[in-house]
Parts: C-alpha cells; structure tokens; sequence
C-alpha cells in the first residue's frame, strides 16, 4: 500500500527517511510531482525504473538544492552557470556533463555521459531533498504512458502499490514539465520546451538559442536520448543470449546457474531489479579493448524490467554506425 502523507516537517522527515533507504517517495514540484528516489542509490533509481513500468531507461532528471550541490555531480561552463543563477529555483532542467567523480548512479543518466540536473522551487520539494540527504532522481510521477500527474489522486491513480509513500502537497502551479536545455555544446539546446522560454534564456545568456528539430509531434517529450545514437555503447562488440563466452569474450551471467568462467554477475539471485541496477556499471567496468575481445551476455527473462534491459543490451549490440 502507497501511504498518502501530509507535508508537515514529521511528514517530510520521515519521506526523508524514506528515501535515505532507498524507497520511493512521489512528491510535489512546481511542475508536476515527481516520482522520487536517492539518485546516488542503484537500486533505489532501478526501483524507479521498476515502478513506471517504462520498458526503456531513458535518462532521469535529479533534483537538488542548487549550484553549489550541482557542481559536485556536474561539469558547469560559464554559461550553464549562468542560467542556474537565472532560473534556478525553478522549472529550468540544464543537460552538463557529469563529473568524472560524479557519485550519482549511472543508471540516473542511462548510461550516458551526461546528467540532467533541476533545482525545484517548491518548497516541499526543497525541504524534502534536504531531509534525505541524497540528490532525488524522478521522473513525473505516473506509470509510463499515462498522462503526468499534478496532483496526489493523479499520483495514486497509476502508482498505488508501487510506490511508498505520496507526500499531499496539493495540486502543481505550472502543471507543466520544466524546459530541458542541454548546455554541453557551444549553443544551448533546448530538448523540451516549458515555462522557461529560449527567448528568456536567450535574452540571459545574450546568445542564440537552439530548438531541437527531431520531437514528436504529439507529446512535450524531448526525443528519448535512449533512441540517439549518441547513446552510450560499449566500444566492443557485444553477443546476445550466450550462455558461455567465447576465447577472448567477458562473460556477464544473469541468475545462479552461471558458467565457471563468468566476468560479472548482474544478478546472483536472478532478481531483475539488482540487473538492472549494475547493467550500467557492468557494461562499463568490461568495456576493455585490452583485456577483451568482446562481450557476451547471458539471455534476460523478458519480463518487468528486464524489457528495458533487453532494449538496451540489444541498442548495445547494434551494429555500431560511425
Ligand atoms: O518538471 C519536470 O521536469 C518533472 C519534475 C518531476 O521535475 N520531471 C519530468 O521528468 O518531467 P521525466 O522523466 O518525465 O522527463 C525527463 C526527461 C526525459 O524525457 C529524459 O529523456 C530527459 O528528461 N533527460 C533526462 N536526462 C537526460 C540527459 N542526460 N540527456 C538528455 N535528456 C535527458
Ligand atoms: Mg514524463
């Protein structure tokens, strides 16, 4: 049962709790509530992953408090500075690159290079970060889908059960997702449109602004980084449904009945929710041209969140366009 509580400074404290854990706690923001976990906890960002029911991992926003937390998950050119002092608190989402120490999971940016970070205005939202402790990934608070939600009843609607706890905050002002601008080039990007409008970014930073061409037509969604080619793919060639590695191959198992020369285990017990949770490190850690001839991976039941899984270990091992 997901519990529905008042934001009251208990209340908050013990989402707070919550979250330090690493359950899942929806909560309202300025824009639409977000369904929230520690975003430097695997598990806890699989968990979220888990609850949406997406069948892909596309990138989550993390919210913190401001800059000065930011700057230790991210790198922040001047301008990118710049905008946070503008917009931040508020719906302003900003796309850096993360910081080589950066100790947000890797899950958080789907194996991306980069991570998407907002500073809430609300103050629930607020209040809450600083009760948990933890950076809080979330996406909008609704089963994949579905329409996003602005109030606690939207919430419950679709993620009744499969959430811990809805913190009340009433219904969102904007009721609007924040505007995402990707910073890591020359040219500010903007990937989703919101409140926050390219002219009044433009007119901040005194430069032009870019819109990106490629969105659907029918939806606010940015073009899901997760179908760019630019998405993460480990430099070596990776085999699919192997139940052994091949002379040269890493091997990563899924499950207990895995072969004696296994590299990695993305889950000992074959829990989905732990795979999910070290795909990303996995990937990384064996992507290692000096040491590997390739990867190769053990079949994934296609089921919950391994449909995600299975998307991304087959864009993995997609022919590699230059
Ligand atoms: O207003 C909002 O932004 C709300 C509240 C909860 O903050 N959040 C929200 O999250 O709309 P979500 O997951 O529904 O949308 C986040 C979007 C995704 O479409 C994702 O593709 C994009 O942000 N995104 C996240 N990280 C990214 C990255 N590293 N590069 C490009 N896009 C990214
Ligand atoms: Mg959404």
């Amino acid at each position: 049962m997901t519990e529905l509580v008042e934001p009251t400074d208990k209340g908050i404290e013990r989402a707070g709790h919550v979250l330090a854990g690493g359950g899942l706690v929806a909560f309202p923001t300025e824009t639409v509530y977000g369904l929230g976990g520690a975003a430097d906890n695997d598990e806890a960002v699989a968990g979220i992953y888990e609850a949406k029911g997406r069948p892909q991992f596309n990138p989550l926003i993390v919210h913190v408090l401001g800059l000065e937390e930011a700057d230790r998950y991210a790198l922040f050119t001047e301008m990118a500075r710049k905008l946070a002092q503008a917009f931040w608190p508020g719906p302003l989402t900003m796309v850096l690159p993360r910081r080589r120490d950066c100790p947000l999971s890797l899950l958080v940016s789907a194996g991306l290079e980069t991570v998407a970070l907002r500073a809430p205005a609300h103050p629930i939202a607020r209040a809450l970060i600083a009760a948990a402790g933890h950076p809080i990934a979330a996406p909008s608070a609704n089963a994949s889908g579905t329409v996003s939600a602005t109030g606690p009843d939207h919430v419950l609607k679709t993620l009744d059960g499969r959430i811990d706890m809805v913190l009340d905050g009433g219904a969102c002002s904007v009721g609007l997702e924040s505007t995402i601008v990707d910073v890591t080039g020359e040219v500010p990007v903007i990937l989703r449109p919101g409140g926050i409008t390219a002219e009044e970014i433009s007119t901040v930073l005194g430069t032009e602004v870019h819109a990106h061409s490629a969105r659907k037509k029918d939806e606010t969604a940015p073009m899901a980084p997760g179908m760019l080619t630019s998405h993460y793919a480990p430099s070596l060639p990776v085999r699919l449904n192997a139940s052994s590695p091949e002379a040269g191959e890493a091997y990563i198992a899924f499950g207990a009945d895995a072969p004696s020369d296994t590299t990695a285990n993305l889950s000992e017990t074959g829990d989905l929710k732990q795979a999910a949770s070290r795909l990303f490190s996995t990937l990384h850690a064996l992507d290692r041209p000096d040491l590997y001839s390739g990867i190769a991976v053990a079949s994934i039941p296609e089921t919950g969140l391994g449909v995600a899984i299975n998307d991304r270990l087959k864009r993995a091992a997609a022919p590699k366009t230059p």
